[in-house]
């Protein structure tokens, strides 16, 4: 299966979620390619990490720019899952991959400027929509507050603000603002290989939320 997570926004983590699921899956014993379209190579340098650092299991990337669908068709049937991470803008390699995935995850922060590019998102899903009927889109809440006073109301503010748009579902799982994805990151890991239950949680639940709804055991 082909997982692409992408946003019309820069900084909203995409190549965390990328990294997270990543070693998920891995740690499942799947076989799982990480194809970085972003040339900022973010994941490309945490897998570099990874590897230096000789954290197993090793998570294979693979740099490839512009059109990516020749890349995905062909990689399709040789992993269980490639899951593409993108720069956050309107790119080549965001909408090219848009018509062969079978899953675009869409991690957008509970804000102003995050939630305003569903507008754009919106309509590259209608156009991609054309050749890819089969896409599903899910918006995935991140950086959320974990301040007990805001927390819901910010929840419910995005599932609001999400349910609008009848191109989009809104993830179950919601990822929160917590320091231990940045420092798992630099050391080439996954919040999966941390001691932090709270990060443990929160991935597993996106996890076992992205196999239910690409029908994956
Ligand atoms: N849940 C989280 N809690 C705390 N920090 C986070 C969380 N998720 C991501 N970050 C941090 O936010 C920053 C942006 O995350 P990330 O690089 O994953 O975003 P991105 O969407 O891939 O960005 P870009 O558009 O530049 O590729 C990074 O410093 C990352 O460590
Ligand atoms: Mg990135």
């Amino acid at each position: 299966m082909i997982v692409l997570v992408g946003a019309n926004k820069g900084g909203c983590g995409k190549s965390t979620t990328v990294i997270n699921l990543a070693v998920a899956f891995a740690k499942d014993g799947k076989d799982v390619l990480i194809i970085d379209a972003d040339r900022q190579s973010t994941a490309s340098h945490w897998s570099s990490d990874r590897e230096e650092n000789k954290i197993h299991p090793f998570i294979q990337v693979l740099q490839k720019y512009d059109n990516l669908q020749p890349t995905l068709k062909e990689l399709k049937n040789k992993y269980k899952v490639i899951l593409v991470d993108v720069a956050g803008r309107n790119s080549r390699e965001m909408l090219s991959t848009m018509l062969v995935a079978d899953l675009m995850i869409c991690p957008l922060q509970c804000s102003q400027p995050d939630l305003d590019t569903l507008n754009e998102l919106k309509e590259q899903v209608t156009r991609a929509g054309d050749f890819n009927p089969d896409l599903k889109v899910y918006i995935y809440q991140t950086m959320a507050s974990t301040n007990t006073k805001v927390k819901d109301n910010e929840r419910q503010e995005f599932l609001n603000y999400v349910n609008q748009f009848a191109e989009f579902k809104a993830c179950q799982s919601t990822n929160y603002f917590r320091k231990v994805y940045k420092d798992t990151i630099s050391e080439g890991k996954a919040v999966l290989e941390s001691n932090n239950n709270d990060a443990n949680t929160e991935i597993n639940a996106l996890y076992l939320e992205v196999k239910s709804v690409v029908g994956e055991n």
